[in-house]
């Protein structure tokens, strides 16, 4: 078998799941600019796997490189995880969004038919269910965005779709991720946030290592049970696993399909600040905050399609997630 490209491989899901895949033993090409990454987590995943993956310090957007890039390796399969991914900072500048995001897919696409490379896995997200009701079923309308990031996920998912339609060859697993949080275990590879974090999880680690002194809760008037918003959080290296699992379905089949990837169990904001107190045996400071417009009470994954379809579940459980984020954020101080 030829090798497998993750775009953006450097990065917090990639780097993940690139453990995962040299695991399993494939080979992993890696094609990223470093725009929120750096480049000792090369030297990472060669630690905790034992093999370095292959590394091309690269714009996706440049045809040029990514097809020198095809020309000199045998790419039999593509994860596309490169993009721009903060909500908020979307807003602010929404064609630095739409321009890295889509020219990133496309530039991908048009590459990979240029050198005959059919298989693409597509990180999307759930934030494409908009206002639906969950659990978020993979058929249900999607669509009503509410934000530029939102939209440019919904709108790559349409043009993978529209691309698998004109050429049936082509084999495409868009993957919904619902809230990735947590760490590899060896405490190597995480998430590191660029600035302030807008994320529960690295914010709550942040309050935990003395950064900031307490979280703001954002909200706590909802229709909810305790009154905080509920969300799908998923370890990352469950996620990971998936994309291997969704990466063995793509190499057997063709035309698009869409799964879910999230626990399909929604825990609080006070469940997850509950949860990080006891895996780690320390006290959050919190205050209760306005809501953060935008932010939807309820959102959580059916999860029985990628079960049923690629025999993938998740299994961590919160306290696991508390546990790995914690560990990590330690070892970055
Ligand atoms: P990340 O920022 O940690 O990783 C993205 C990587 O892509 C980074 O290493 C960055 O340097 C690289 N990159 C960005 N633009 C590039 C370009 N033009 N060329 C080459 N490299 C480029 O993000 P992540 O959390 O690992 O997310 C991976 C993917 O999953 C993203 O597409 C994101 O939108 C999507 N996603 C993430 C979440 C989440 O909560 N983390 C949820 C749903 C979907
Ligand atoms: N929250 C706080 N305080 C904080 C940060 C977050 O109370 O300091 C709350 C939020 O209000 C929300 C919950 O914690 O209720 C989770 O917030 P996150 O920002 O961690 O996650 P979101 O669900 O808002 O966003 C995630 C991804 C986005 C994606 C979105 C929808 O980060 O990329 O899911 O799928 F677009």
């Amino acid at each position: 078998m030829g090798k497998i490209l993750l775009t953006g491989g450097c990065g917090y899901i990639g780097s993940h799941t690139a453990v995962a895949l040299l695991e399993a033993g494939m080979e992993v090409v890696i094609a990223d600019n470093l725009s929120n990454s750096s480049r000792d987590v090369i030297d990472r995943i060669g630690t905790i796997t034992g093999k370095k993956p292959l590394f091309y310090e690269m714009d996706v957007c440049d045809g040029e490189a990514l097809s020198r890039l095809f020309s000199q390796e045998k790419i039999d399969a593509a994860i596309h995880f490169a993009g721009y991914k903060a909500v908020g900072e979307s807003v602010a500048k929404p064609l630095a969004y739409y321009r890295n995001n889509l020219d990133s897919a496309l530039t991908l696409l048009e590459t990979m038919a240029a050198h005959g490379t059919r298989v693409l896995i597509f990180s999307s997200s759930a934030t494409v269910y908009g206002d639906g009701t969950p659990p978020y079923q993979e058929d249900m309308r999607s669509g009503i965005c509410s934000n530029p990031y939102g939209w440019t996920k919904w709108m790559i998912e349409q043009i993978l779709k529209d691309a698998a339609q004109a050429d049936p060859t082509l084999s495409v697993v868009l993957l919904r991720y619902f809230n990735p949080v947590g760490a590899h275990e060896s405490g190597l590879i995480g998430e590191v946030p660029r600035g302030i974090p807008n994320n529960l999880m690295p914010y709550v680690s942040q309050v935990a290592a003395g950064i900031r002194d307490h979280l703001n809760v954002f909200g706590n008037d909802y229709d909810t049970p305790d009154g905080t918003c509920l969300r799908d959080y998923i370890h990352v290296t469950d996620l990971a696993r998936g994309h291997l699992k969704a990466l063995e379905y793509a190499l057997d089949h063709q035309g698009t399909e869409i799964f879910n990837l999230g626990t399909g169990q929604g825990s609080s904001v006070l469940e997850v600040i509950r949860a990080f107190e006891q895996a780690n045996q320390l006290t959050i400071p919190f205050e209760i905050a306005p809501p953060r417009p935008g932010d939807l009470p309820v959102s959580y994954a059916a999860t029985d399609k990628a079960e049923r379809v690629l025999g993938w579940k998740a299994e961590k459980k919160l306290e696991d997630m508390c546990r790995d984020a914690w560990n990590f954020e330690k070892k970055l101080r």
